[in-house]
């Protein structure tokens, strides 16, 4: 029993036939896929977010979160180019810590990718409403969830099923063209930039910090502080495991996710950051707090009416690339949970374009459903927990190689392995425990739930039991 808990997978073990990925990737796709999956929901939504929980000083927590990732993202490309097939966290786990920490990081990630995916979906949302308002006259109560005042909200539904349909057409296509809107989005991030710094006032930076640093119960029931926001704003940032995900349809992993992860990380703290001085110095932070669409308003409220509509259009065109980074991360790692056995082998069948058809048809279902119904904020912050988890599993799985291995080859080695494993362990950690007390609930019980699944049907039908 405890030896089943603990087996480990081989390294490098080969896929055969029909359950292998067609390797179609090089690393321009993966930089293009990086960036296209973390710059999102996060800045363009979650920003106004994080601002109603640290006040100006929610540019530390941007800070904080980016350091934190950057951190995690050195384990990362370390890990990926180690074991360069895909599954990411979850295979890294299987290989390094055993099967029963493997299965709750890959239970983990299921979470992560699918609230990611209907969490951007809502924020894309927010974006489109006041769009399909003025121009179709779309009704407000089928454009907000529940908790907002309406019944369902249509066009985030709308949106995953018409990145589902691109997915099933084939990965090479939808990389390809993910590139090209990566562009879009960067340019409407500089734009904004370039308007609102030149009305910096310092004034609107004081007070620098109401709320105090750590996450504390304020006086009207809400759990606020500079870690509290920097656990939500923590969303902003990831995405560069994604390209992970696609290590197995890679044409050179060694070099190829390095490149992929190092950059697109790097690229986007350098933007968040300008955006969020840009951002906090325009205009009162109590302004845009919690505003569906932040960014745009920070415009009008600067006289620049045609400029938010510019922004507001960019993120409609943009903003499906992280869905769709983080809908085919989905759908990959159900692809190798299955293909190991740990859920059902029928989800692992590939078309004849390498596309896992089944899984996306499954995935597409359930995160349709949630956000039509689900407000944003708690989705971004249960897909933030079971990153963090994925997270702190990957560091670890890099710490524990370089002493079980310390000379097997590896393609990139992160420097300072102790220092960025112990920040990614303990900076992770100390972002969970700032998350608000309901999400980690939700966490405990979507594992619960994991472990359930497993005892009764992963334990004994992985494929590493056989062998
Ligand atoms: N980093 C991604 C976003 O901000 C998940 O939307």
């Amino acid at each position: 029993m405890t030896s089943s808990l603990l087996r480990r997978k081989p390294l490098r073990r080969e896929p055969d036939g029909e359950r292998r990925l067609a390797r179609t990737l090089s690393w321009p796709h993966l930089v293009a896929l990086g960036v296209g999956a973390i710059v999102g929901t996060g800045i363009l939504t979650l920003i106004g977010v994080g601002a109603a929980k640290a006040g100006p000083a929610v540019i530390l927590s941007f800070a904080i979160a980016g350091a934190i990732c950057a951190c995690a993202a050195l384990a990362y490309a370390e890990m990926a180019t180690m074991i360069p097939v895909s599954g990411s966290a979850y295979t890294y786990s299987y290989v390094v810590l055993g099967e029963l920490l493997a299965w709750i990081i890959g239970w983990s990630l299921i979470l992560e990718y699918s609230l990611v995916v209907s969490a951007v979906a809502v924020g894309w949302s927010g974006y489109a409403a006041p769009l399909l308002e003025s121009l179709f006259g779309f009704p407000k109560a089928l454009m907000q969830g529940p908790e907002a005042g309406g019944v369902v909200n249509l066009p985030a539904v709308g949106i995953i099923v018409l990145v589902a349909v691109l997915l099933l057409r084939g990965t090479r296509e939808s990389a390809t063209l993910n590139a090209a809107l990566v562009l879009v989005k960067i340019a409407a991030l500089v734009v904004f930039v370039a308007f609102a710094l030149p009305a910096f006032e310092a004034t609107h930076l004081e007070p620098f910090n109401p709320f105090g640093f750590s996450k504390s119960v304020q006086a009207d029931g809400v759990e606020r502080g500079v870690m509290a926001a920097a656990a939500i704003i923590f969303f902003a940032f990831y995405g560069f495991d994604a390209i992970a995900t696609a290590a197995e349809e890679t044409r050179n992993p060694g070099r190829d996710l390095m490149i992929g992860i190092v950059g697109s990380m790097a690229a986007c703290v350098v933007i968040y950051v300008a955006v969020a001085v840009a951002a906090v110095g325009a205009v009162s932070y109590t302004r845009f707090a919690d505003s569906p669409e932040p960014l745009a308003l920070i415009l009008r409220e600067l006289g620049q009416p045609l400029v938010a509509q510019y922004l507001a259009a960019s993120a409609v065109i943009a903003l499906p690339t992280v869905i769709l980074a983080f809908f085919y991360g989905q759908s990959r790692i159900f692809f190798t949970m299955a293909r190991d056995g740990m859920l059902p082998q029928g989800l692992a069948k590939v078309s004849a374009n390498g596309t896992p058809v089944r899984i996306t048809l499954f995935t597409a279902a359930i995160v349709t459903v949630l956000a039509g119904l689900v407000p944003l904020g708690e989705l971004a912050a249960l897909a933030n927990a079971g990153t963090l988890a994925a997270f702190i599993a990957v560091a670890a799985c890099m710490l524990v190689m370089r002493v079980r291995a310390p000379e097997a080859s590896r393609t990139f080695r992160a420097p300072m392995p102790w220092l960025i494993g112990s920040i990614t362990i303990l900076g992770c950690g100390y972002l969970f425990f700032s998350l608000p007390a309901t999400t980690q609930l939700w966490f405990a019980v979507w594992n619960v739930f994991g472990l359930v699944f497993y005892a009764l049907y992963g334990r004994r039908h992985a494929v590493a039991a056989a062998g």
